[in-house]
């Protein structure tokens, strides 16, 4: 069922990415994923080198199925992560928002290993086509993390519409509903982020996972406070209490010491925040990977044999209300 073309390219049963996401998934968590059958993504950017193999090897120990690296493309540390997944015998390697330079993308090809930048216009994604890409993650400005600015419903279409490589959608895909809309517009998968938090593999803490279930759609915030490039985030009271005073005014001093972190260390109502997404306001529970899997799958079959009815009109009599 929803078998497409991105099913044999990765080995994978559902056309389901999980997006990597640093500082609330591990090993267990990125293994879960894949067995659920789709592809599970290792995120490294808080790991040393060291724990990035540990990792690695603990993933292998506890799923037999395909996963990814994911790799930040900041920094002069992008080369050095590269080089290590080749020598782990990675076999597939996401890139997170920032350009992943050519040397890169051909030295994980040079290596067999399949190539899955994500991007934020359809000129990165023709760019990275042709430098040799293998599919495509296409995402909007919803997503959770580095963001650019155009939203997921009219990116995905254009970049379908300009590669001919399989196009994943990204950003605010939570549920069967998105799925199907995300295969409606061409793409040949979606990849979810922050509706993976609110599971019980994910390492995210309980204050966190509670924070996303009480968020709304219009409690998060882009700004480049962070990592001096735009990332959304939850608008939690210290974001809140931070643009109030950069808008006012304050010191640079005076920021400085106000700024919130983006990390887990808690503390979300006053000192940190966390990236995640519009999609907040939709998610209402916490089950486990496999039951999100199976309930989005179950519900896409459901939504597809719903929209077949409207197209063969045989809905208005079953079903007027919707
Ligand atoms: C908490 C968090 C951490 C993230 N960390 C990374 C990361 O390390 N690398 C990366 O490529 N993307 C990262 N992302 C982006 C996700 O992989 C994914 O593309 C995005 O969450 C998709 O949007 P969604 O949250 O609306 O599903 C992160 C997102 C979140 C919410």
């Amino acid at each position: 069922m929803f078998h497409t073309v991105i099913c044999d390219t990765l080995g994978i049963k559902y056309p389901i990415l999980q997006g990597a996401m640093s500082g609330v998934t591990d090993a267990r968590f990125v293994a879960a994923v894949s067995n659920a059958g789709c592809l599970g993504v290792l995120a490294t950017a808080y790991y040393r080198p060291e724990q990035i193999r540990d990792e690695i090897k603990r993933t292998r120990d506890l799923t037999d199925k395909p996963f990814a690296v994911n790799l930040v493309p900041m920094g002069p540390g992008f080369q050095k992560m590269a080089e290590l997944s080749v020598s782990e015998g990675v076999t597939i390697a996401t890139t997170g928002r920032g350009d992943p330079r050519t040397p890169v993308v051909k030295l994980l090809k040079e290596h067999g290993i399949t190539v899955i930048p994500v991007v934020p216009t359809a000129r990165h994604a023709l760019r990275l086509e042709e430098e040799g890409a293998d599919v495509i993650v296409a995402s909007g400005c919803e997503a959770g993390g580095h963001v650019g600015k155009v939203s997921t419903l009219p990116l995905v279409p254009q970049v379908v519409d300009a590669v001919k490589l399989p196009v994943v959608a990204a950003g605010g895909f939570a549920d069967a509903r998105g799925f199907v809309a995300a295969l409606a517009m061409g793409a040949a998968g979606v990849q979810i982020g922050t509706r993976f938090i609110a599971t019980d593999e994910s390492t995210a803490p309980p204050e966190l996972k509670e924070l996303i279930l009480n968020s709304s759609e219009e409690q998060t915030t882009v700004s480049t406070i962070f990592t001096g490039k735009p990332v959304r985030v939850i608008l939690n009271e210290a974001m809140r209490e931070y643009m109030e005073a950069e808008a006012g005014g304050a010191s640079e001093e005076e920021l400085r010491a106000m700024k919130p972190r983006n990390s887990v260390d808690g503390g979300y109502r006053q000192g940190s925040t966390m990236a995640a997404v519009q999609v907040c306001g939709m998610i209402n529970d916490i089950v486990s990977v496999k039951e999100l899997v199976d309930g989005i799958i179950a519900g896409a079959g459901e939504i597809c044999s719903k929209i077949h009815s409207l197209s063969t009109g045989s809905a208005v009599r079953a079903d007027s209300s919707r």
